[in-house]
């Protein structure tokens, strides 16, 4: 069989950031499981955000030409996405959301052309997100958590888990919690395996 092909979003502005580190682990986990992992860093590309223009009516491709069409490309290319955002103001990042606004153009290709119904195809590509916010509240992550939902439905996938960290601030933070290192490594052998079970049927 083909090897799982895992694609890494890096989310956040800092690179060496508390997301960072746990998507890092992450990745090292689905490695040892045998995944086909490529890791990509939004602040390294060069997006725009969506300007509505709605250029995508007619065939479902964004007019705007820049970093989007590779990543929406790799991101479409693999059984299983795992992204990783901070949360700024109850949501994501800016570099995330750009990302994800720039999807608009395959929901009007599914929703407004293809006027596809809204039911799961049989074997559905998962997504793993990692989230750290500095406060600790109970809705810390409710505005990321729909946020993400919705963008995976929009690329046919679900949301398999979601490791989500509080109180975790300063950059180098989250070293102070090997629990939650371990925790992101386990996550990623444990989705590589999964999507290795699923797509071997
Ligand atoms: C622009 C901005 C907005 C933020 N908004 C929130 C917030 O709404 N709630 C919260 O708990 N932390 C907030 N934070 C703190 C970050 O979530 C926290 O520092 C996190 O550890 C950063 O993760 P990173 O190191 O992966 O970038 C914000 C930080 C920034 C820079």
């Amino acid at each position: 069989m083909e090897k799982i092909k895992i694609l890494a979003v890096y989310g956040s502005p800092r690179r060496k950031g508390n997301s960072a580190v746990l998507l890092k682990k992450a990745v090292e986990g689905a490695r040892e499981s045998g995944a086909q992992v490529e890791e990509i860093v939004l602040r390294d590309l060069k997006m725009s955000p969506c300007l509505e223009i709605f250029g995508c009516t007619k065939s479902g491709e964004c007019k705007l030409k820049d970093d989007f069409q590779k990543a929406r490309d790799q991101i479409l290319a693999s059984h299983g996405l795992i992204l990783a955002s901070p949360v700024f103001f109850y949501t994501v990042s800016a570099h995330t959301k750009i990302l994800m606004d720039r999807f608009q153009s395959l929901w009007v290709k599914k929703y407004w052309i293809d006027k596809t119904p809204v039911n799961q195809p049989k074997v559905m590509r998962k997504g793993l997100f990692i989230s750290v916010g500095a406060t600790k509240g109970k809705k810390l992550f409710d505005g990321i958590l729909l946020s993400m939902r919705y963008f995976f439905d929009t690329i046919d996938m679900k949301l398999w888990k979601a490791l989500l960290y509080r109180g975790i601030d300063f950059e180098g933070d989250v070293l102070k919690f090997p629990a939650y290192l371990d925790e992101a490594y386990e996550a990623g052998r444990e989705f590589a395996k999964t999507l290795a079970s699923e797509n071997s049927e």
